[in-house]
């Protein structure tokens, strides 16, 4: 595979917004023009695509993705969009300003219980990162009708793109198609603000100015302490991680516990599990990671003390499953923690 150059013209894109919604529908992956940085994008409701971009990214961690959306409605739809959020919004949207909200949960109607994004987007947690982008892309949404989820379109560790050419550089033997509509007019990534009880707090520093969101607020956005490790906020305190203890590569089941299985073969004594999942049946690691975050809930819901988690291979994207039961498994401070 040969990623695809989609030219962007200055009138008459149908067609190209047409090829582009098609790949995204059928679980491809797209790169996308937008003001800051050129991002890989994928269906954000669509587990297997999202996994996919970490695969093609060679990303080792699940980090939370942003959700790129096409207008302040379907924002409201992925996302809790009131009060200093939605004043944010409306100001400098669309634009070079990431939102981080609590993540929606319809009440009502077809899809009451399950937020629009599938897990894997906000590496499951309860809040999800929400942006509106300028230019092209914001056209491809409303068409395809369905938020994206992108992080910027490079290799991990390597520089965010900002010509198409970067992306194909890159990432052009592991991505359908980019849409090339020129260089990032802003070139940075977008500045990252969470909303919450405690107020706003700014994430990460970007393509906006803090002191012009200050301004419009009237109030000091609160900032991670010195130091901290910025790039990657969503890896800091509020990840989910599940209350039953994890027993990592655990080749027999004890009786009472939980089972995350992978791959055809059960662990021995896997009938005295309480509960049980399979990551992949047929060993695949794109349909673990799509499903890693969806089973920990389901399993952990059981109310079983421990989740015994079967051996996961180590390569391709299981490196990124390892990692995150890694974290989910580590004891944790706090008072409910018994050590
Ligand atoms: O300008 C940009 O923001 C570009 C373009 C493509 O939109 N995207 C981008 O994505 O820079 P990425 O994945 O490289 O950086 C997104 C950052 C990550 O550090 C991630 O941890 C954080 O956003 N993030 C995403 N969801 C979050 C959440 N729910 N809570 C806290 N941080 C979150
Ligand atoms: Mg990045």
């Amino acid at each position: 595979m040969y990623a695809k150059r989609l030219l962007w013209q200055e009138t008459g894109n149908d067609e190209l917004l047409a090829e582009a919604a098609d790949i995204l529908r059928a679980g491809g992956l797209v790169a996308i023009p937008t003001e800051t940085v050129y991002g890989l994008a994928a269906d954000a409701t669509n587990g297997e695509a999202v996994a996919r971009i970490f695969e093609a990214k060679g990303r080792p961690r699940f980090n939370p993705l942003i959700a790129h959306v096409a207008d302040t409605a379907m924002a409201g739809r992925c996302g809790e969009l009131k009060g200093d959020a939605l004043r944010l919004a409306a100001h400098f949207w669309p634009g070079p300003l990431t939102l981080v909200v609590p993540l929606a949960v319809p009440s009502g109607g077809p899809l009451a219980g399950e937020p629009v994004v599938h897990p894997l987007v906000t590496a499951g947690q309860k809040s999800i990162a929400l942006r509106r982008p300028i230019g092209p892309t914001a056209e491809l949404i409303a068409r395809f009708g369905r938020p994206l989820a992108a992080p910027s379109a490079n290799r991990s560790g390597q520089l965010s793109p900002t010509r198409a050419g970067h992306v194909l550089e890159q990432l052009g033997d592991r991505i359908d198609a980019v849409i090339d509509a020129g260089p990032c007019t802003v070139g940075l990534e977008s500045t990252i603000v969470a909303i919450s009880d405690e107020g706003p707090r700014l994430l990460r520093p970007g393509g906006l100015a803090a002191e012009a969101i200050e301004e419009l607020l009237d109030r000091r956005l609160r900032r991670l302490a010195p130091g901290a490790h910025v790039e990657a906020p969503g890896m800091l305190a509020s990840h989910y991680a599940p209350r039953a203890a994890l027993r990592l590569n655990a080749t027999r089941v004890e009786a009472g516990e939980a089972l995350l299985a992978f791959g055809e073969k059960a662990p021995e004594n896997a009938a005295a599990a309480v509960v049980s999942r399979n990551l992949s049946v047929t060993g695949d690691l794109v349909e673990a990671a799509s499903r890693l975050f969806s089973d920990l809930h389901a399993l952990d819901e059981s109310g079983a003390a421990v989740i015994a988690v079967a051996p996961i291979p180590a390569h391709g994207l299981g490196e990124a499953i390892a990692d995150r039961l890694r974290r989910a498994a580590a004891p944790r401070p706090g008072p409910a923690s018994s050590g």
